[in-house]
């Protein structure tokens, strides 16, 4: 059993070696251009993340694989081929820029790729193998907990945390077209006490943040949660507005308590009076869940001022929610 792990590990990282070359090779130029070009990629950041290319074409990695001595089943194991009905096997991985994903022990467990174009799927990854869970492992979380900035950005994505790490923000990992679990939040509170969620702006990333916030609370860190405006994601973000705003972004990211203040004033029109008093008694309600006097008070006194209340009135209010679950 250890034996095959074994195997499958010095496959994977054959294979990324293998996506490595071909991307510094001429038969990967349209993996370079996209890269370096489209996505604008340092040198550095290909290295640093070891990305390669898959050639176009059926079983260029099987014959290369081949050659080293791993066997068809091997491939299949790994998640690197895959059979056909017919008895044939064939690359998983072809045509597509490769990332590799790699575990705190530095092996290569699996890997990703992306299209060079519009088409679907956008993105392959990995299959779960003896090697890979994707429950269980972040990408970049090997480069991100030797961070120094005491913190980690949670992101959807391989492009949002390349780059992040490209423009300087070392500490980006990404949960890989999954939900975070509770394995990957223990995982997290392993390195970090404290947790940035930088999810997509769009519905689908607001609403996995939603429900990344109590996993990650109920280990512990702190959960704040930074809403990307003016473009669709971190990646797009700083492309457009560079790591400068980011920064602010990250600045001003929300607290949960902020967070959920204004997740619950969203469902209210708090132009009209009668709403605002529904508003001000669910904003109570949530405080008054807060374990600490100190937080029921100061966020109080915010939610009073937002909304023209005396910081008296909204106390009592909070007080009042309080003593009813009592
Ligand atoms: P997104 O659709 O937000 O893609 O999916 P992206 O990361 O912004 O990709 P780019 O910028 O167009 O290259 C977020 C993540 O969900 C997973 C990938 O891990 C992706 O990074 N995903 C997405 C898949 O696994 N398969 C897909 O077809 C699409
Ligand atoms: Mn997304
Ligand atoms: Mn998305
Ligand atoms: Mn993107
Ligand atoms: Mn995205």
């Amino acid at each position: 059993y250890r034996r095959r792990r074994e195997r499958l590990l010095a496959l994977n990282k054959e294979a990324a070696r293998f996506f490595h070359e071909t991307l510094k090779s001429p038969s990967g130029g349209a993996g370079a251009e996209y890269l370096f070009g489209r996505r604008g990629l340092s040198k550095g950041t290909v290295t640093r993340f070891g990305l390669g290319m898959a050639p176009d074409g059926w079983d260029n990695l099987i014959q290369a694989m081949g050659a080293k001595g791993f066997s068809k089943r091997e491939l299949l194991d790994a998640g690197l081929a895959v059979d056909s009905k017919k008895g044939r096997i064939y690359d998983r991985f072809r045509n597509r820029v490769i990332f590799p994903i790699i575990d705190l022990r530095g092996e290569v467990i699996g890997f990703g790729g992306r299209v060079l174009d519009d088409s679907t799927p956008k993105y392959l990854n990995s299959p779960d193998t003896p090697v890979y869970n994707k429950s269980r492992n972040l990408f970049a979380l090997n480069i991100a907990r030797k961070s120094k900035q005491g913190r980690i950005i949670l992101t959807e994505g391989y492009m949002d945390t390349i780059s992040l790490h490209q423009a300087g923000f070392d500490c980006a990992v990404a949960s890989l077209g999954t939900s975070l679990t509770q394995e990957h939040a223990q995982l997290l509170s392993r390195y970090t006490k404290e947790a940035i969620i930088a999810y997509d702006g769009d519905g689908a990333g607001v609403k996995a943040a939603q429900r990344a916030i109590p996993i990650l609370e109920q280990t512990g860190i702190q959960v704040r949660v930074l809403r990307v405006t003016g473009a669709k994601d971190p990646d797009e973000f700083i492309k457009t507005y560079g790591p400068e705003a980011f920064g602010r972004l990250l600045n001003q990211s929300e607290n949960h308590i902020e967070y959920r203040l204004r997740q619950i004033a969203a469902q209210y029109d708090l132009s009209d009076d009668q709403q605002k008093v529904e508003y001000l008694r669910s904003a109570a309600e949530m405080l008054s869940t807060l374990p600490s006097p100190v937080e029921r008070e100061v966020y109080g006194v915010r939610v009073a001022q937002q909304t023209g209340l005396s910081a008296d009135t909204m106390a009592r209010e909070v007080q009042q929610a309080y003593s009813r679950r009592f």
